[in-house]
């Protein structure tokens, strides 16, 4: 998949440099730094929207896209998005690559680049604002925004379900069984908080469409 984007010429992903004397796959290093969940300028979250469609656009119709519209990232949270100056300009961890639809990438972002229901994040109607403007930065279809909602709480009940057969192994593995616990709570916490704030984020969503 690496090899498609760089054919399409996508630089906003790694190129995969092939493998090293121990079989290993090796990629390209990019210089910046990755983040955390933390709160986004419109100007930063505007950029991220522009990038994830710039990699949507770059596997449309690929074979690697299957009978889906798009190859999706599956995880392209903060926390694999390389910042250069303050600005997302790469995504990397493609281990969850796999054919999809544009909603799935747009409502998992949506959810970690602009929603949080912590008590200390911004009120629901700023965060509202946020997934709009991703949303429009993306270009989303507009017969699709009102589906965006449903797309963050599929994603969130996704996270939920994908924690949670962890816990059916003897031994997690990725994190300790506690962390496990918390993820899941975690996700449970933020749908309830997008369900309870669905017609504010439905209302950012519909303005002026
Ligand atoms: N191509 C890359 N360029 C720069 N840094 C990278 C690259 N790939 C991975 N990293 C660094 O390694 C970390 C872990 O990589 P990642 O692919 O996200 O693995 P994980 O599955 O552990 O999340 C990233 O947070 C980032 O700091
Ligand atoms: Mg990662």
């Amino acid at each position: 998949m690496l090899a498609l984007l760089e054919v399409r010429g996508f630089e906003g992903a790694p190129r995969h440099l092939g493998l090293d004397d121990l079989g290993r796959d090796t990629f390209t290093f990019i210089e910046g730094s990755v983040r955390g969940f933390e709160r986004w300028a419109d100007a930063q979250v505007a950029a991220a929207g522009r990038l994830l469609r710039g990699f949507h656009d770059a596997t449309r119709g690929s074979a690697l896209a299957a009978d889906r519209s798009v190859v999706c990232h599956h995880d392209p949270g903060p926390n694999n998005t390389i910042f250069q100056d303050e600005e997302p300009i790469a995504f990397i961890d493609f281990d969850m690559a796999a054919p999809g639809e544009p909603l799935e990438d747009v409502g998992y972002m949506a959810w970690t680049w602009c929603v949080s229901s912590k008590q200390s994040a911004p009120e629901a109607e700023r965060q509202a604002s946020q997934v709009r403007l991703l949303v429009d930065a993306y270009g989303l279809d507009a017969d699709l925004r009102s589906d965006v909602v449903d797309a963050i709480l599929d994603r969130q009940a996704r996270n939920v379900e994908f924690w949670r057969r962890f816990l059916d192994l003897p031994c997690p593995g990725v994190a300790s069984r506690e962390q496990v616990e918390s993820r899941i709570e975690w996700s449970q916490l933020e749908r309830r908080y997008v369900s309870a704030n669905r017609p504010v984020f439905e209302a950012a969503l519909s303005h002026g469409h």
